[in-house]
């Protein structure tokens, strides 16, 4: 950390990130897509669901992950994952009875607007929802239990892995919707925490940069495809809240509880920003 922040030291200012006050999300969109296009003009477009391997510079890191996934680690938490998936309840049901289509193929529409709670609702809040409904212990207090969490991770990577290769396609038609996604978008753009950086500098910014020379810096783009996803580093699968948990402390800022609001607006945006990619989670990263 002590190193990032001499790294930034030395950088100085920062070239001011081009946040524009765009007229609506599809026009973001759009934006945001091109900005990476133009910064990485080799890069295809759907590689960017593999992560910050895809970058160029990053081939050292890109040959360690396909090493990695030769054996992926994370084929242990996902058969967990599976086994949760299909264990059925004490009544008879089971989780496929909770969603449309038996859950497959519908992974690409999360997080979605729900007019009913007029909330963003992400695909854990979801599979806890359909515990409640059959009389089932949900997973609880995500942030100081630890097991609880990662069972959690383990069956939405399962649920999101029935899904896989299916383009990202997110509903933005209601207001509630457009509102959710700003407040999103707002928190993506602002400076935070003793560092005072925001989620754009580092994803943007510096996207492809290698920080104090042992963090390598994915691009925004295709962000949330991964995810539940594996750190070498963590061991286990996580959820993506757990990510952004990480990268407000990385700055020393305080981060916010896990399955709060304002990380499902964030969700929501990032997620909106990454349309039309595949989704790949779970998947392993740095
Ligand atoms: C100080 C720089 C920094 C800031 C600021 C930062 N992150 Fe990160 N983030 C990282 C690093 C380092 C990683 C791990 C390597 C990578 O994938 O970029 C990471 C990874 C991620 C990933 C996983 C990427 C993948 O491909 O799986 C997501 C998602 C993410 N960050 C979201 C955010 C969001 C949202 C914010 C703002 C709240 C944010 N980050 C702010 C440094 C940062």
């Amino acid at each position: 950390m002590k190193k990032i922040f001499l790294f930034m030291t030395v950088l100085g200012v920062f070239a001011a990130t081009s946040h524009a006050t765009f007229a609506d999300p599809a026009s973001d969109l759009k934006e945001f897509q091109a900005f990476f296009k133009k910064k990485f003009p080799t890069v295809p477009f759907d590689e960017y669901s593999n992560g910050l391997y895809v970058l160029p510079g990053f081939e050292v890191y890109k040959e360690q992950w396909t090493m990695y996934n030769e054996f992926p680690p994370f084929e242990l938490g996902l058969a967990i994952g599976k086994k949760i998936w299909e264990t059925p309840f004490k009544n008879g049901k089971a989780f496929a009875g909770c969603f449309k289509n038996g859950g497959k193929n519908i992974a690409q529409g999360y997080p979605y607007w729900d007019e009913a709670s007029q909330k963003v609702r992400t695909a854990e809040m979801d599979l806890n929802d359909c515990l409640k409904k059959n009389g089932e212990p949900e997973f609880t207090d995500l942030d100081k239990d630890e097991a609880a969490r990662v069972r959690l991770a383990e069956l939405t990577a399962y649920f999101y892995s029935l899904s896989k290769g299916q383009r990202i396609k997110i509903d933005l038609s209601s207001s509630g919707a457009v509102k959710a996604y700003e407040e999103g978008k707002k928190f993506w753009w602002q400076r935070r925490g003793q560092l005072n950086f925001a989620c754009a500098n580092c994803h943007m910014d510096l996207a492809g940069k290698n920080l104090g020379g042992n963090q390598p810096l994915s691009a925004a783009l295709g962000h949330t495809t991964a995810w539940p996803a594996q750190r070498l580093e963590w061991g286990r699968l996580e959820t993506i809240h757990q990510r952004y948990k990480t990268c407000n402390s990385q700055i020393r800022a305080k981060p916010f509880k896990h399955g709060s609001e304002i990380y499902n607006n964030l969700q929501l945006y990032e997620t909106y920003m990454s349309s039309g990619l595949p989704l790949t989670a779970p998947a392993m990263r740095n």
